[in-house]
């Protein structure tokens, strides 16, 4: 493998990480969820986000896990810090990002996974969680759920778990946080009886990253949620279940194992 082909994704020719990483690098944490480069890796936005949003928002009230005020108060934690660019997507909710109501859903997807498994002290890995929004989310769910996790781990390209460290740090939430960049998480440790996350990022890295991932990290998670992307179907080493729901025109599937 070259050194520039971690940048390369499972679309191939020009869907790439490269602006979006270049973008992170320099990034301001309190106004950085309005630039194109960065909306075509992770906020995203338009017609088709606002149809998500609002089908996600029906699939965590059908969960019936948290209340309105509750839901309120998340999306307000990750939509003050970053000036996203915000839509009126339900009646009970002021105007917000869709990517935030993606955040709680699946947050709710896998604290729903940890009860049923009856899950406590584990290592919590995030195999590319975008700017950090899922973690800060995530937080105050183990928080409200009571759930403890000795350590939440997020692995990504080194530029943009760099910009992780800054939007959870600005949240105060990053005191049980260990940021491991792709170039170095070969030499971290980990622990066994660990539980994997990964949305839209596992699943859509080159094929070699991939199985590297599945050798190196893995083999340490025995339960973990996967949001799968990848147009060439299915490679995940796990016997998982696929969740099923009602939204419109998401792209992939939700694997739970
Ligand atoms: C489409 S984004 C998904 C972000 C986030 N999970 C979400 O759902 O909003 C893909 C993520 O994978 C990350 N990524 C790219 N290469 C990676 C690698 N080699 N290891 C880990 N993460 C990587 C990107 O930097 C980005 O954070």
């Amino acid at each position: 493998m070259g050194e520039n082909d971690k940048y390369n994704t499972c679309f191939g020719g020009d869907i790439t990480y490269t602006s979006f990483v270049g973008y992170l690098q320099d990034a301001n944490v309190f106004n950085f969820k309005q630039n194109d480069a960065f909306n075509e890796i992770t906020e995203h936005i338009g017609d088709l986000q606002i149809q998500h949003g609002k089908d996600m928002y029906k699939e965590i009230c059908n969960l019936q896990m948290i209340d309105t005020k509750t839901i309120l108060r998340l999306i307000q934690m990750n939509d003050t810090i970053g000036n996203p660019i915000k839509y009126k997507i339900h009646d009970d909710l002021f105007e917000c990002s869709p990517n935030s109501i993606k955040y709680i859903y699946y947050g709710l997807l896998n604290i729903k996974c940890i009860l049923h498994n009856q899950l406590n002290s584990f290592d919590f890995i995030e195999i590319g969680g975008g700017y950090g929004g899922q973690c800060i989310i995530l937080m105050e769910l183990f928080k409200i759920f009571n759930i403890h996790i000795n350590k939440y781990i997020l692995i990504d390209l080194k530029e943009v778990v760099g910009f992780q460290e800054k939007y959870i740090t600005a949240h105060n939430l990053q005191e049980k946080c260990v940021f491991l960049p792709y170039e170095e998480y070969i030499h971290y440790h980990f622990s066994d009886n660990s539980y994997l996350l990964s949305s839209y990022a596992l699943s859509e890295l080159i094929t070699p990253i991939r199985h590297e991932y599945y050798n190196n990290v893995l083999k340490y998670t025995q339960h973990g949620l996967v949001i799968w992307n990848n147009p060439n179907g299915i490679d995940l080493n796990k016997s998982y279940i696929e969740i099923s729901h009602s939204c419109h025109n998401i792209v992939g599937s939700f694997l739970q194992f």
